[in-house]
């Protein structure tokens, strides 16, 4: 798991520079077929997964080099796990309710999420819309492997009702725009990390609540694409 290499570094890591297959031995080829897969993705999600949806369409339409092996929700009614089903992905329930009526600490609910989620071997674990904070117990198992997506610039409106909270600052009068980002989870901070990619979307005064989610939600899909698109390049580089 983690360290699905991609056939530039296994050429590199079995001593290869030249790409003349005729420098391959049979074993070796074996071995670079074998390993050429496409990159495994868990998605954790909480509700509708339009941007569950923007992978599948992504994978489905070839531009991304990606597998997503298992989806997890937190909640059972999330639209995200029929959009999972209708593409034929393995889905998982996991509620925290049931941790919580047995006395049980958070950690035990993340080990058991973690548990989960390692049994389908992924080498990035996306948070497109995760409504719970991981803790370490389980950052520390996939460490430097999670990425989050935030509906704000960095440093902007961390945590719920980010949306909301940057149209609200726009009619105050204290922002000019707003926009989301992606970007890694180190620790239990939340919606902070190092930045895979961020975009500004622009607010206008003709704005109401929903447009500016949609442009938001619209931005969203696009970047996050783009950023997992990067991140399976640079495995390939390794
Ligand atoms: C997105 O705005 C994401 O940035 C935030 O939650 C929302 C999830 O939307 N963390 P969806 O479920 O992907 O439609």
């Amino acid at each position: 798991m983690l360290g699905n290499h991609k056939p530039i570094a296994l050429l590199r890591s079995l001593g290869i520079r030249s790409l003349g297959s005729n420098l391959l031995s049979d074993t070796q080829r074996l071995y670079l077929l074998s390993n050429n897969m496409p990159t495994r993705l868990a998605v954790l999600i909480s509700g509708n997964g339009s941007n569950l949806q923007a992978l599948i369409d992504a994978i489905r339409m070839r531009m991304l080099d990606a597998e997503i092996v298992i989806v997890v929700s937190n909640r059972k009614d999330a639209y995200g796990l029929e959009r999972a089903t209708k593409a034929g992905i393995a889905t998982r329930y996991h509620p925290l309710q049931p941790y919580r009526a047995a006395g049980q600490e958070r950690s035990e609910y993340d080990a058991a999420l973690a548990e989960i989620v390692a049994a389908y071997k992924p080498d990035w674990i996306v948070l497109a819309g995760w409504m719970h904070i991981l803790s370490d117990v389980f950052l520390q198992r996939f460490p430097y492997r999670v990425i989050n997506l935030h509906p704000a610039l960095p440093g902007q409106f961390p945590g719920i009702n980010a949306i909301q909270r940057a149209f609200e600052a726009y009619q105050a009068g204290k922002i000019k725009k707003t926009g989301i980002m992606v970007h890694l989870v180190p620790d239990e901070q939340v919606d902070s990390g190092p930045i895979l990619a961020t975009q500004e979307v622009l607010i206008y005064p003709s704005d109401t609540l929903e447009m500016l989610e949609k442009r938001v939600h619209q931005s969203e899909h696009q970047v996050l694409v783009g950023a997992i698109h990067r991140l399976i390049a640079g495995d390939g580089d390794e």
